[in-house]
């Protein structure tokens, strides 16, 4: 498969108040956010033309750089028309969007209090985060030997660049190893999430998922459970050690990008792609084509 590397494209990106040419859209090599990690994003998807809450994922792109201590110079509303022109300029109905945020240049140590807040809004057509083929089939799980780290290790509510230096690790490990991504452990060892997703486990009947205190309370997780509900499904929220695997009879990723792919295998445990998962696959799909 031949890359197209994603500084070299035809189109445009939104870049701090202007559409400007896609190739155009650089920073310096001494930035603080490639430097020292002040970057915080967000992963969008649109459906038919239609970014799926747009509203949550602005806000917290917001709540991600106050989370690291910057402000972003846009309100959110600014950021939403930016990245609705932006998608209408690229002409693109189904595809991923991503805004990102960084410090500028102006200083280049640790302190950067007087750096410039950049934003940019890129987005381009993805079809599919996993292969069809591995989605089908349900994804294989790598345990990872990296762990979410405790709100007092990190700004673990905020989605900031830099929680993602374990996740780049852990997937490089799992797929080196054969397989599609990795399952994270928190710091107490509890099953927290896998490198880009939320996780969802059905035990005995019921929909249970781990409690999000020390890594994104996805806004995907949140439709999921409301999805279930709406069917009469229970749901509980609860810290999930990785012992109750042994019990669990389906497993599923749930993520903007992911959406909701099922899970087959988790190191040597393997799952079936079962009627629960199936049903919120299907009801996330349709869900994510109406108004939010
Ligand atoms: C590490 C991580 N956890 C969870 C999620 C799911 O979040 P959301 O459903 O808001 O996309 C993502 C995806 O953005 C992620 O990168």
């Amino acid at each position: 498969m031949s890359l197209i590397p994603f500084d070299d494209r035809d189109g445009y990106l939104w870049m701090d108040g202007d559409i400007i040419p896609w190739r155009d859209a650089k920073i310096h090599v001494l930035t603080h956010g490639l430097h020292y990690a002040s970057c915080v994003f967000e992963g969008e998807r649109a459906y038919g033309g239609k970014v799926f809450k747009l509203h949550e994922h602005s806000q917290r792109l917001l709540k991600s750089a106050e989370l690291l201590g910057f402000t972003i110079p846009y309100a959110r509303e600014e950021i939403e028309k930016a990245t609705l022109k932006i998608l209408a300029k690229q002409n693109i109905k189904d595809g991923y969007i991503r805004p990102v945020a960084w410090r500028g240049s102006e200083m280049m140590a640790v302190s950067a209090q007087k750096t410039r807040i950049h934003v940019a809004i890129a987005c381009w057509e993805w079809p599919s985060y996993f292969s069809q083929e591995a989605r089908a089939r349900g994804l294989r799980l790598h345990l990872s030997k990296w762990v979410r780290p405790a709100p007092n290790m990190a700004p673990t509510a905020s989605k900031a660049a830099g929680l993602y230096m374990i996740c780049t690790l852990s997937k490089h490990a799992a797929e080196d190893a054969g397989f599609d991504d990795a399952l994270m452990l928190d710091y107490r060892g509890l099953i927290a999430e896998a490198t880009g997703a939320n996780m969802f486990f059905v035990l005995g009947g019921a929909l249970h998922t781990p409690t999000p205190d020390c890594f994104l309370d996805g806004i995907t997780r949140r439709t999921v459970m409301e999805l279930a509900k709406e069917r009469g499904i229970e749901v509980v929220e609860r810290h999930i050690g990785p012992e109750e695997l042994e019990n669990v009879t389906e497993v599923f990723l749930a993520g903007t990008a992911a959406e909701v792919t099922p899970v087959s295998q988790i190191g040597e445990r393997s799952f079936n792609v079962g009627r629960l998962t199936q049903t919120l696959m299907e009801a996330y799909g349709a869900r994510v084509t109406q108004p939010d």
